[in-house]
């Protein structure tokens, strides 16, 4: 094989509870992710020596083309533990937000474990895929999972649950917000006290997903880090104050922010929803989960 694609999805959090920071640096997770249907595409190709290329309609300049880039980690990650000498050039087609709190760098991170190792025919396990994963971040692991997880630890260990299909707006934001900076100002904002994990997401939100029922999973939807990416970026407030106004069943902010996403009732009132948000001038694009994970297309 000379050339390889492979297509990840992005992801949101139905829930996000966050407890506190960990000897390692790292707060302790309950979460439920949720892949949704906007895919990076990643090709890799082989070549003497590792580059990186990007393309596609959300902001792209803050990306590093360099090692830094987790697409040339994860290459990297498969060298270390097969021994393989050779290198790729890898382009990614990004429709996930940069910087958005829907994981597209954790998803690239993902493509590209699958890629190198369908392209140097090194056939790592799926266990060895989510070892390396893991190192590359906390939310690289489910990138290669994708439909919907419980995240525990860093948000690393998961466990498989059943969902029916919900319809989504997502609603980028012109600006990005740093992962660790949300993490450090929910830890001011909360002083000393973090508030202990319960062992499992509701039992109303694994009903609701179970059950498809949007109506019954929209009061479920929680994120800690809500409090923290409105402190550091007020305006997206008016987002959440518009998706309101115009019927979504629940708005929210996507993990670390600033993407707001928005809970539709179904496909219909998925495009009214979106139409809407076109009209008073913010793109927005229509999304359903769940996904599938990481995977090679064949041929
Ligand atoms: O794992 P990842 O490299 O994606 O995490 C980026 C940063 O986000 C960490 O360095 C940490 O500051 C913060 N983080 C955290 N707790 C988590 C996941 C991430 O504090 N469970």
């Amino acid at each position: 094989m000379t050339s390889v694609t492979v297509k990840a999805p992005g992801k949101i959090n139905l829930a996000l509870q966050v407890g506190p920071k960990n000897s390692a640096g790292y707060h302790d997770l309950l979460t439920v992710f949720q892949a949704v249907d906007v895919w990076e595409t990643l090709t890799a190709e082989d070549a003497a020596e590792f580059s990186l290329t990007v393309s596609g309609d959300v902001v792209l300049d803050e990306i590093p083309l360099d090692e830094s880039n987790l697409v040339i980690a994860a290459a990297r990650a498969v060298q270390r533990v097969t021994g393989h000498g050779g290198a790729a050039s890898f382009h990614v087609d990004k429709k996930v937000p940069v910087g958005g709190g829907m994981a597209g760098g954790s998803a690239d991170a993902a493509a590209a474990l699958i890629a190198v190792d369908a392209l140097w025919g090194t056939n790592l396990s799926q266990v060895q895929l989510l070892e390396l994963a893991s190192e590359l971040g906390s939310d690289v692991p489910f990138m290669l999972e994708g439909y919907t997880q419980i995240g525990r630890g860093r948000g690393h260990l998961l466990d498989a649950i059943e969902s029916l299909p919900f319809f989504w707006v997502v609603v980028p934001q012109p600006l990005h917000l740093s992962t660790p900076l949300v993490y450090s100002t929910l830890d001011e904002l909360r002083g000393d006290g973090s508030p202990a994990l319960p062992a499992s997401p509701s039992q109303g939100l694994l009903d609701a997903l179970f059950a498809g029922e949007a109506h019954a999973l929209a009061p479920e939807l929680v994120n800690d880090l809500a409090a923290p990416a409105l402190a550091l970026a007020p305006q997206i407030q008016s987002v959440l104050d518009l998706g309101a106004q115009l019927g979504a069943l629940a708005g929210m902010v996507s993990g670390s922010g600033p993407t707001c996403v928005f809970l539709a009732e179904d496909a219909n009132h998925q495009a009214r929803l979106a139409d809407g948000f076109d009209t008073e001038g913010h793109y927005a694009l229509c999304a359903s989960s769940p996904a599938r994970g990481a995977h090679l297309l064949r041929g």
